[in-house]
Order: C-alpha cells, then sequence, then structure tokens
C-alpha cells in the first residue's frame, strides 16, 4: 500500500486556488477558464510542470488534453486513465473539474517518490471542454477520447464568433485523440459533489454509482423589435416577454413531475438590447436532466411542447435546436465496489450516491469502465465563486484514490 505524504491533498487545492487567478483566468475578477483560451493554455504550461515532476511524460492530445503518462511494468497491459477537465464556467469556482486533475497528480506523485510502478501504466489527463461554457457544445475532448465524437460536432463557433477550426486545433485531427477500445482498464475521476449531501450527513467523501441523464437545448424566439413608446401593447410581438412566460412554465413543468427531474434557463440573450426597443429577438438555453433518461425525456417534451403553445399565441417564430443529448451514465458495479473497498481502507464510511451534475465520466463509460469518487464542498455549492474544499477532505480523497489504485491490478489479475 503507498500511503499518501500528509501534503498531497493540500497541495491539490493550494494548486487549484494557484490557477483560479490570473494568467490562469480569462476574466478580471473571477475565474473564467474557456477552452483553448490564453488563461488555458497558461494553466496548461503550469499543468505540465506539475506532471513532469511527479514524474510523468507529458504530452498535448490532438483535442488539446494535456496527458502525463506514467510507465508501468508491463507494456501490453492496458492502462489507467484518472482525469477531469481544467475548463471552467463563468465567473466559477476554482475546484470543479481541476481538483480531479491535481489529485490525479497527487497520485502518481506519491507512487513516483515510493519508487513504485505497477504492472500498468498510468495516464492523467486534463480534459478540455467539459462544461460547454465557450463553444455550444460539452465534453468535446473526452468524448473525442471516447471515440463518440461525430465529425460534425466540430463545426462550432463561440460567443465572439471564432470558429473551432480557427481557436488552436486541428479540427481534421481532432477525433484522432480517441482511445482504442481495450487499451483503457479503467477511468478513475475525483470531483466535488457540488450538492449537498456530503456534507449534510458529515462525511469526507462518497462513491459515485452513476450520473443523471442531460439533454441541452439552443433556443431561438423571433417576434418583431419596435417602439417601446409608440407600439400599443395588443400590437406587440415581445420575443422577451414570451421568454420569460416560457422560463416560467419550464420551471412549473419540472416542479410539478415531483421527482429529480431539473430544468434550468442559465443564459438569456435579447436584442437588440436597448431600454426604448421591444426585444425583436431572444436566445436562450435550456437543460433538462434526470437519473431516469426516460422520465427526462417526457418532462423535456411536455416543456417544449408549452414552448411551442406559447409561441403560437403570442406570434412568435421560435426554432429549438437540441446541443446535447447525453444517456444516464452507470458507474462499473466492480469498480465502484472497488471504491467503497478503498473508503474503507482509509477508514471512512461507506456513502453511495448518483451523481445530478455531468462528468467526463459519463464519456467515458463508452470507452472503458469508469469509477467516481465524490468530495465534500461547503454548503454544496458550485458553479460559483464561493466554492470551497477542505484541504483534510482532499487528503482523504487521495487516500482513497491510491487504495483504488493499489487494488485496481489485482482486481484485473495483473498484480
Ligand atoms: C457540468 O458541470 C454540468 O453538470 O453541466
Ligand atoms: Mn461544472
Ligand atoms: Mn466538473
Amino acid at each position: 500500500m503507498v500511503s499518501a505524504p500528509a501534503p498531497g491533498g493540500a497541495r491539490a487545492v493550494a494548486r487549484c486556488q494557484a490557477l483560479g487567478v490570473a494568467p490562469y483566468s480569462d476574466m478580471a475578477g473571477g475565474l473564467y477558464r474557456g477552452y483553448l483560451t490564453p488563461a488555458y493554455r497558461a494553466a496548461q504550461d503550469t499543468l505540465s510542470g506539475w506532471m513532469a515532476e511527479a514524474g510523468m511524460q507529458v504530452s498535448l492530445d490532438p483535442a488539446a488534453n494535456l496527458v502525463g503518462r506514467y510507465e508501468g511494468t508491463d507494456p501490453a497491459a492496458p492502462l489507467l486513465l484518472i482525469g477531469s477537465h481544467l475548463d471552467s464556467v463563468r465567473d466559477g469556482g476554482c475546484y470543479d473539474g481541476p481538483l480531479g486533475v491535481m489529485l490525479g497528480i497527487e497520485a502518481v506523485d506519491a507512487l513516483h517518490r515510493a519508487g513504485r510502478r505497477l504492472p500498468f501504466a498510468i495516464e492523467v489527463i486534463a480534459f478540455g471542454d467539459e462544461e460547454g461554457s465557450r463553444f455550444p457544445a460539452a465534453m468535446l475532448t473526452s468524448r473525442a477520447v471516447a471515440g463518440t465524437l461525430p465529425a460534425e460536432a466540430l463545426d462550432l463557433v463561440d460567443g465572439e464568433g471564432v470558429a473551432l477550426a480557427r481557436a488552436g486545433v486541428d479540427v481534421a485531427r481532432f477525433r484522432t485523440a480517441a482511445r482504442a477500445p481495450g487499451s483503457v482498464m479503467a477511468y478513475l475521476e475525483a470531483h466535488i459533489e457540488q450538492g449537498p449531501l456530503l456534507e449534510s450527513e458529515g462525511l469526507a467523501v462518497g462513491t459515485v454509482t452513476g450520473i443523471a441523464a442531460q439533454l441541452r437545448f439552443r433556443v431561438h424566439l423571433a417576434g418583431m423589435a419596435g417602439h417601446a413608446g409608440t407600439t400599443t401593447m395588443p400590437l406587440r410581438r415581445d420575443a422577451l416577454a414570451g421568454a420569460a412566460e416560457m422560463i416560467v412554465a419550464i420551471e412549473r413543468i419540472a416542479q410539478a413531475d415531483a421527482s429529480d427531474v431539473v430544468a434550468t434557463v442559465g443564459r438569456i440573450a435579447a436584442a437588440p438590447g436597448a431600454a426604448n426597443v421591444i426585444a425583436g429577438s431572444v436566445d436562450f438555453t435550456l437543460d433538462v436532466r434526470s437519473g431516469d433518461g426516460a422520465r427526462r425525456d417526457r418532462v423535456a417534451h411536455a416543456i417544449l411542447s408549452a414552448m411551442e403553445a406559447t409561441a403560437g399565441r403570442r406570434g412568435l417564430a421560435l426554432s429549438i435546436e437540441q446541443v446535447h443529448d447525453l444517456p444516464a451514465s452507470p458507474c462499473d458495479p466492480a469498480l465502484v465496489a472497488l471504491v467503497d473497498a478503498a473508503m474503507v481502507k482509509a477508514g471512512q464510511p461507506v456513502r453511495r450516491l448518483v451523481s445530478g451534475a455531468g462528468h467526463d465520466a459519463m464519456v467515458m463509460a463508452a470507452l472503458c469502465p469508469t469509477a467516481m469518487v465524490f468530495i465534500r464542498c461547503r454548503g454544496g455549492i458550485s458553479h460559483n465563486p464561493a466554492e470551497h474544499v477542505e484541504p483534510a477532505d482532499a487528503e482523504v480523497a487521495l487516500a482513497v484514490m491510491l487504495g483504488f489504485i493499489d487494488q485496481l491490478g489485482a482486481s484485473r489479475g495483473l498484480a
């Protein structure tokens, strides 16, 4: 058993904080690190130094994921991939994503300092676009690695009009980041819980059993721009008022399901956007999730029907584009049991939970068995600058990861 040095988890937390400010953020006074932005490249540069110090060979894959490799003793053995994402939401916290990468580096660092090689290689991967905060698609780079990204998904333009093809990656090679089936034995991701359950039960860590299904849409609503002083109320086709009615209906329909279904409009833009002009058009996002894919689809269908009815009644042209459909993704039962066993070995009670948040792990499940460890975050707050993780909890998570790694080879007949 390789034990973590006392400061491993604390160092992972400190490194996330270090990457939470300039030059690793694209916004002043907060953290936004978009895929392929200057902040993203700066974070990769620093990360690559930390990977090298931990004894890894560092490379960039064709999807601009940073990868650190720690060789094993059996070159024929499939490898263990440990990862999470380096991008963030706008004005987000510094742990959502990077903490899983930093803990992966710490796990390898512990092995390296102990002079220990496992039968299999370990690669730590920092994925680039999990959040979809820059381009209108999410989990682009993990989908590339898992081999599930269709070529047409790369035809993307960001909010500033920059095409992915001109953003610093070769789109013709992007999908060659795909790993060969059978080459990855397991994918392990540690991540903050982003919910309040662990904290409410006084637990530092939990075992994830699966991830909720997600749907994401881009909605465009067209009405008629006009003079705010002269167009009487009955004559208006106000796109923003129509959007407001739709957003309230979205909330009502999801609430009325009285289940784990959640529906969110997180971004809206009205044009032309002036105090004295009736909004002629509105664009907004819609995100619908549930642990049960059929339930998610039923509620999403009810929402889209209600939106169509509102648009018809108000004389608005509605177009809805589905940009994202990820099925619910169970973690691998044998690996879940291995995480549980590592929890016990680390002196922790076993607490299993389902993730409502999306993770690269849900995409990686198409390539290999997956496992996730959740780490308590204060108040369950995430996607918010107030995100907070206690170093002691990261220490526990690191011990669990090392326990998992220690037993993985034996569980796969490789020890
Ligand atoms: C990622 O954080 C997501 O769940 O949208
Ligand atoms: Mn996130
Ligand atoms: Mn995340």
